[in-house]
């Protein structure tokens, strides 16, 4: 192994010592590659690399042999082969060689490709970092199966910018079905995002199997109608009785079996499952199924129009919180990331107002209002994450009334709350409505377009969203995790509508999220999008078309 750990060293010299990264991506003379997103430093060349079930791969550390897996099940499910896998160097043929680097690179996200005729080199520390490199890869093969494929030679040096690169999808308004949720997996791997932020809990639908409060599922996963298009409003904000409802019963959820399989499906492709447990507000059924946790006491039945309701769990209860904490201990179970996101967003505060054990607890906590009662609520669900091992994320309302010691903060009502928390030293994601809402608006076509919630997200603004706020010091910047892409569902009942909502926005957002800036170019994204969309044609995505007609 010394001699072929020397002779690797070898090789590794002679081809990095020869490779320039000049090229820039609106380099007309540059071969185009269809490669989403572009990598740090990329060179093409003119040579072409033959694969086949004769090619090898070469594998000199055993801890990478999960990823070697991924590749030959890729190759196999798509090209009908798989490559024969080695330790030493071969005599013939071409092949695949995966090493580590000899020096500390310091970054398991961080991958380098090289490529000739002859063979492929990727060189990573981490396994993370081995895997994106097979993505790219993966994105070289040509899409025709064949017993030989013939992939383009480049020189690639690639790490990504951020190193929370999110999606996001609320499976609480509609239901998508644990393959569905796979197969959204699916796309993040494709552009290399590594958080899949699962929005499980809202008021129109529980979706997770809780053991210890079965009616969570038998009750909160299911309402009984719901309404057509958007909620109208009489004058005097009642819901108006123009409304019109869906009677057929819908519902759902995911056993503990089924996101176990999920999570480790993820795992596989090195993307960490952040589930959403919503609470104080989003809550009305899980309150549906146990209304002894609210204010008033219920009944209650699960949401079945779009909106925010009054009812929410009670403060002044502490057995909301020992039903909140039992919830959350076979939660953390399940999901083995740091992060749990525990909502917090848009709480009404009515029912707290009006209630006399969440008024005594204002007064015994000597709390200022409302709102510091809700900072109260969400620092003692905070300090139960903590004491399992895990970290609190909430949206920007957490703010609000002053912020849980260890919190993350997920901003999304602009980026204001974002910038509050990292001047107050605290990790943030960005995720502003514009233009991260991927429910909103991707053309101003609104006969053509599908309904949407509104705003207008299109993909160009997608592209060149730059989730470091301007106003941060780079020590403050320095808290910004990331940003990620919201799928909110109201308006989305079918996952072919979750494809052409989030494809390719997605693809854009991922370039945001990976590329450096100065590499960034919206025409030679869209050009590459271009190449890119035979492979969603390949997938069955029904993506938005509207760049194919962009000039
Ligand atoms: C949110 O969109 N309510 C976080
Ligand atoms: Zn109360």
């Amino acid at each position: 192994m010394n001699s072929l750990k020397h002779r690797l060293g070898f090789v590794i010299c002679i081809l990095i010592s020869c490779i320039s990264f000049a090229q820039r991506p609106d380099d007309a003379s540059e071969k185009l590659l269809p490669l989403i997103p572009m990598p740090k430093e990329l060179k093409v060349s003119s040579d072409e690399f033959t694969m086949s079930n004769k090619t090898k791969i070469v594998l000199s550390n055993e801890k990478f042999r999960p990823e070697i897996k991924y590749f030959n099940e890729y190759l196999k499910k798509n090209y009908g082969f798989e490559l024969p896998i080695i330790s030493e160097m071969p005599t013939d043929g071409n092949y695949l060689m995966i090493t580590q680097p000899d020096f500390d690179a310091g970054f398991v996200e961080k991958y380098d490709l090289t490529m000739n005729q002859n063979q492929i080199l990727i060189v990573a520390e981490g396994n993370a970092g081995l895997f994106y490199g097979l993505q790219t890869l993966i994105q070289l093969l040509p899409l025709e199966k064949a017993n030989e494929l013939k992939l383009p030679c480049a020189q690639i040096r690639d790490s990504p910018r951020f190193q929370w690169r999110g999606m996001h999808l609320d499976c609480s308004r509609h239901f998508f079905t644990k393959a569905e949720v796979k197969t959204y997996i699916d796309y993040l791997t494709l552009y290399k995002f590594n958080v899949f932020h699962w929005h499980l809990v809202d008021d129109q639908g529980w979706r997770i199997e809780i053991k210890k409060y079965p009616l969570l599922t038998s009750i909160g996963s299911k309402r009984k109608e719901t309404i057509v298009g958007k909620p109208k409003w009489d004058k005097d904000g009642k819901p108006s009785k123009d409304d019109k409802y869906d009677a057929t019963p819908y519902g759902g959820y995911y056993t503990q079996e089924d996101i176990k399989e999920v999570v480790v499906y993820a795992m596989a492709r090195h993307i960490t499952v952040v589930p959403e447990i919503e609470m104080p507000g989003h809550s009305l059924a899980a309150l549906a199924a146990y209304p002894q946790y609210s204010c008033t006491g219920g009944p209650f039945e699960t949401y079945t129009k779009w909106g925010v309701s009054d009812d929410v769990y009670c403060a002044g209860n502490d057995s909301t919180f020992f039903f909140l904490q039992n919830i959350l201990s076979e939660v953390v179970e399940l999901f083995p990331g740091n992060y749990v996101h525990i909502g917090g967003d848009e709480c009404l505060k009515d029912r707290w107002n009006a209630c006399a054990k969440c008024k005594k607890r204002i007064v015994d906590e000597k709390l200022k209002d409302e709102n510091e009662l809700q900072s109260y609520f969400v620092t003692r669900i905070e300090k139960y994450l903590n004491s399992k091992g895990k970290q609190m994320i909430g949206w920007d309302e957490i703010l609000d009334g002053g912020l849980a010691p260890n919190a993350a903060v997920m901003s999304w009502r602009g980026t204001k709350g974002g910038i509050v928390a990292a001047r107050e030293k605290h990790k943030v994601v960005m995720t502003p409505g514009n233009p991260c809402y991927f429910d909103h608006y991707q053309s101003k076509d609104k006969v053509k377009e599908p309904l949407a919630i509104g705003g207008f997200n299109p993909l160009d603004s997608v592209y060149a969203y730059n989730p470091l706020p301007k106003v941060l010091t780079p020590e403050e910047a320095n808290f910004v995790l990331g940003a990620q892409g919201n799928v909110w569902t109201e308006y989305i009942t079918d996952f072919s509508k979750v494809q052409y909502m989030s494809m390719p926005r997605m693809a854009a957002l991922s370039e945001a999220l990976w590329t450096p800036i100065e590499r960034k170019n919206y025409k030679n994204f869209v050009m590459r999008l271009k190449l890119h969309s035979k492979t969603l044609d390949k997938m069955n995505v029904n993506y938005a078309r509207h760049f194919l007609t962009q000039k």
